[in-house]
This record gives structure tokens, C-alpha cells and sequence, in this order.
């Protein structure tokens, strides 16, 4: 994409603890408005990855640009500053109550009282908690409200990226998966750059726009959920496991699965179960003048040239659209019983169909 701006660029980034490289030549680019998430065992060098970004942890080799602007040349504060830093482990103060914590940074830069209310407020409703929150202590919510905390005091100062260090990393799977909605639908009214560190393939896939791979300090691969399931390389194949593969469907669209070359014919239009271009095809599909999908007919209900009539016709009655999940197909074939679906976009217009056959080609795994 020609107009798309970088905010966060590693070009051959290392990073040294005494004799050991923790960090080995790592490079990528990471978009504006992008959810970037890192994942890889515990000890990969993730957190360190993160850290170099704010500049917490100094890098040894390699150049790291922010927003097009070298880090080394820029102020420390400044760059933490348009940086939020969602830390590990939470780190709530315990001895603040959740309004100070909110507000710390705004506090330390001394942003008028009346103002840090007002942001303590905007940000308690933002992460969906009622404004009571605002003045208990840590201990006083849930762990997985203090999750949401840590979101709302790293977005406090209104950071231009966000930096989230297994945000979600210490509640049950069922708060997680709210907390990963609430993140995406605060993602589409926010739009920040975010890099999200997870050791979970799940969630990777969840929130991740594209995801990297880290293994011993090298960034490993890189690329959207289907590049990822689409790896070659054993060791991803290893860490995504099958289980997860089921969520990389929840982001890839039906769109890249369509077979777009089904048979279709106009409305009264003859059939002639003959013609060679239904050859190998049970159904054919029947459009208007405009394009749109008036059902479909089986040929084995046809003699010789004989006309599509409504008797004939079988009604569509589950269409997916091209932007729909290939989970959200897959599901519908399974709960329908049947092996493929019509894709029809919203303007009715018919695309093609998307079948079992067509998710498992593309997903390649069988190779
Ligand atoms: N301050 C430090 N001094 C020396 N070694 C360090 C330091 N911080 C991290 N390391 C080492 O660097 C490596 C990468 O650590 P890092 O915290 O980046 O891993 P991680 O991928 O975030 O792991 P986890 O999933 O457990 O959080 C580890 O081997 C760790 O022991
Ligand atoms: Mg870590």
C-alpha cells in the first residue's frame, strides 16, 4: 500500500545482556493504525522487543525509528510520553486508588486537576467501568478489571501507540475474550498503533491485524493469520498447534476462499445438463439482468434444453458475504449439513460459493 504511514520501523535491532543477544537482528515495519502483535515462549525476548520500542531498554545494534524519527535522537520523556505502556503483570500501585493510577502520568505532568477528572472519567467509561471504580484500590476490583485499568492508564496521556505487554495475561479465558472485544471495538473509535505482546496463538489471532513469530531473539516469520497458518517453517507449525488454526478463520474473509467460476445462467434462460461448462458442477446458479442471485437449480432435476422454471428454482437460504469469517462459514455449513454456501454481497450481486473443500485449499495444509 503506497499511502500507508510506518510508526514503529526496527532495522536489524539486537540487543546484548553482557555476552548474550537477546535480541538477534530483528526487522519489521509496523503500520499506522496497525494491531502488531508479538508472540513466542516466555524468554523469547518479547517484553525486551517492546521495551526497546519507548526506549526503556536502550538497544545495542541496529536502528529503531518512531513515528520516521530515529529514537536515539529524540528526548527520552517525549518519546515515553507519546508512548503508553500497558507493563506485564498490570503494575496498578497498590496504594493509589484506581483514579491516581488512571492519572498517574497525567499527574507527573502536571495537567490541570480539573482536566485529569474530567479523563479519569472519559477513560473509567471507555474501558466499561461505572465511575464508582474511580475511587477503590486495586484490591478492590477484579483481576480482570485491573486489566482494563492498565489499558485505560496507558491511553491516559493519549498516546499515538500503545504498547500492551500480555495485557490480558493473568484471567480465565472467558473474561480474556471479553477483554480482546472490548479491545478491537476500542480499537475501531481510538484507531492507535498498537503492538500487543501474547504467548497465546488464540489471541494473537484475535486481535492481531499481523502478527510475528519470535523464537531465541529472531523474529521468526511475520505476516497476516493466513501467512501464519501457511507457514513452513516446524517451529510455527509447532507453536500455532491445531486448535489455533480455528481461530485464524475467525480473521481471514470468505473472500479469499471463493470459487468464482460456478456455472450460472440468466432467468429463463434453457438448460442443457450437456453443456460442457457445467461439467463437473451438480448446481447451477440463476441471476437477474442486474447480477443478483435469484436461488439455484440442481441439474438432475433437467432433461435436454428445458427452461428454469420457479418449480425448479431452490431458494438460497444462508448466503455468506464476501467479508463474513471463514469460521463464521464453516459454522453455517456445519449447522446447515451441507458442504458449501453461496457468497452474495450485501448489493445481492452473486460472487461465487465458498465450500469446505475451498478453506482447506487455501489454508494449504494438507501440502
Ligand atoms: N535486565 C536483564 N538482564 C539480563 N538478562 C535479561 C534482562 N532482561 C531480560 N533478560 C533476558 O533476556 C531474555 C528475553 O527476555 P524477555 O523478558 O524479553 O522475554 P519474554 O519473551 O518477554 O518472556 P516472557 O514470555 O516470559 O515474558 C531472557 O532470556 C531474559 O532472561
Ligand atoms: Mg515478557
Amino acid at each position: 500500500m503506497e499511502n500507508t504511514v510506518i510508526d514503529v520501523e526496527f532495522q536489524n535491532v539486537s540487543k546484548y545482556y553482557g555476552k548474550e543477544k537477546v535480541v538477534d537482528e530483528v526487522n519489521f515495519r509496523i503500520n499506522r493504525g496497525e494491531i502488531f502483535v508479538l508472540i513466542g515462549p516466555s524468554g523469547c525476548g518479547k517484553t525486551t522487543t517492546l521495551k526497546m520500542i519507548n526506549q526503556l531498554v536502550p538497544h545495542s545494534s541496529g536502528q529503531i525509528f518512531v513515528r520516521g524519527k530515529n529514537v536515539t535522537e529524540l528526548d527520552p520523556v517525549e518519546l515515553r510520553r507519546s508512548i503508553g505502556y500497558v507493563i506485564q503483570h498490570i503494575g496498578l500501585l497498590p496504594h493509589l486508588t484506581i483514579r491516581d493510577n488512571v492519572n498517574f502520568v497525567l499527574q507527573l505532568q502536571r495537567v490541570p486537576q480539573k482536566k485529569q477528572r474530567e479523563r479519569a472519567n472519559e477513560l473509567i467509561k471507555m474501558i466499561g467501568l461505572p465511575d464508582s471504580y474511580l475511587d477503590r484500590y486495586p484490591h478492590e476490583i477484579s483481576g480482570g478489571e485491573q486489566q482494563r485499568v492498565g489499558v485505560a492508564r496507558a491511553l491516559a496521556a493519549d498516546p499515538e501507540i500503545l504498547l500492551m505487554d500480555e495485557p490480558f495475561g493473568a484471567v480465565d479465558p472467558l473474561t480474556r475474550e471479553q477483554l480482546q472485544n472490548e479491545l478491537l471495538r476500542l480499537q475501531k473509535t481510538i484507531k492507535k498503533t498498537m503492538v500487543f505482546v501474547t504467548h497465546d496463538m488464540q489471541e494473537a489471532f484475535k486481535v492481531g491485524n499481523r502478527i510475528g513469530i519470535m523464537r531465541r531473539g529472531q523474529l521468526v516469520t511475520m505476516g497476516t493469520a493466513m501467512d501464519i497458518v501457511n507457514a513452513k517453517d516446524d517451529f510455527v507449525r509447532a507453536f500455532i498447534g491445531r486448535e489455533a488454526v480455528f481461530s485464524a478463520l475467525d480473521t481471514i474473509p470468505v473472500f479469499q476462499a471463493i470459487i468464482r467460476d460456478c456455472p450460472v445462467i440468466h432467468e429463463g434462460d434453457a438448460i442443457d445438463p450437456a453443456d460442457p461448462r457445467f461439467k463437473d458442477w451438480e448446481n447451477v446458479f440463476v441471476i437477474n439482468q442486474n447480477g443478483h442471485c435469484l436461488g439455484y437449480v440442481s441439474l438432475t432435476d433437467f432433461k435436454a434444453h428445458e427452461k428454469v422454471t420457479t418449480e425448479k428454482l431452490r431458494e438460497i437460504t444462508s448466503p455468506c458475504l464476501p467479508s463474513d469469517s471463514l469460521k463464521k462459514a464453516i459454522g453455517e455449513m456445519l449447522w446447515g449439513k451441507r458442504a458449501w454456501l453461496p457468497v452474495v454481497t450485501k448489493e445481492g450481486n452473486f460472487e461465487g460459493i465458498v465450500s469446505f473443500q475451498s478453506c482447506v485449499s487455501i489454508l494449504a495444509l494438507d501440502d
